[in-house]
């Protein structure tokens, strides 16, 4: 079950196959997938926003594998601006992208806040893992200003190629201490 999440600009939405058309319009863009995983199928076709809400995302989410939520501002709720999630894998537990209209507003820190707060309080995991390419400059502050800690180097393959990667971690004290004392 994944809920609504809120923060103080946002409202976090469970995905929807509804969902597929704004999506379908902003997503393929370099800016956005070129520090993405390569499983991102690229050029995007027509109805790739279908398909990964309908054949990927919802099923993950039945499965309890992931939880998707489309980012709306509070303001506008009905216009969707991007997308983040979280996965129970072993290396690789959130994702995130933001319609570049909207992006170094610290809007994506916020949704990454609330959500890694779920993972923690709510879903009870021990540790956060992420790994970003090194030149995916944006990505890698968030993980900073979460205090997040670097724990090693290696290659993956992103839609722009095969790129050197960070791995950032954190625990559930480490991050629950954080937010204490910042509250
Ligand atoms: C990563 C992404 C979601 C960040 O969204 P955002 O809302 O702009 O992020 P925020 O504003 O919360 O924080 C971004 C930080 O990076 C900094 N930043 C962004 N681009 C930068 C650049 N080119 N050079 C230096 N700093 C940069 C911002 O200044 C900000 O740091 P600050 O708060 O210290 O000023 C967005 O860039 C994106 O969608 N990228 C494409 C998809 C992607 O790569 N996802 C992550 C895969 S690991």
């Amino acid at each position: 079950m994944t809920p609504t999440l809120e923060t103080a600009r946002l409202l976090l939405r469970p995905i929807a196959l509804d969902d597929a058309e704004q999506i379908q319009a902003i997503f393929p863009q370099w800016e956005i997938v070129r520090f993405l995983s390569l499983v991102i199928p690229w050029p995007y076709p027509a109805d790739g926003a279908l398909t990964y809400c309908r054949d990927v995302a919802l099923p993950a989410m039945a499965r309890g594998d992931e939880w998707i939520w489309s980012l709306r501002q509070k303001d506008e709720p009905a216009r969707l601006i991007g997308l983040i999630s979280l996965m129970k894998r072993d290396d690789d537990n959130r994702g995130f992208w933001l319609d570049p209209a909207w992006q170094r507003r610290g809007l994506m820190t916020e949704a990454a806040d609330a959500v890694t707060d779920f993972w923690f309080n709510t879903l009870g995991y021990p540790l956060l893992r992420v790994p970003k390419a090194i030149g995916n400059i944006a990505s890698r502050r968030i993980s900073e200003k979460q205090g997040m800690r670097l724990v090693g180097t290696e290659e993956r393959h992103y839609v722009s190629g095969r790129l050197l990667a960070q791995r950032w971690e954190i625990t559930a004290d480490e991050w629950r201490a954080r937010r204490r004392a910042s509250a």
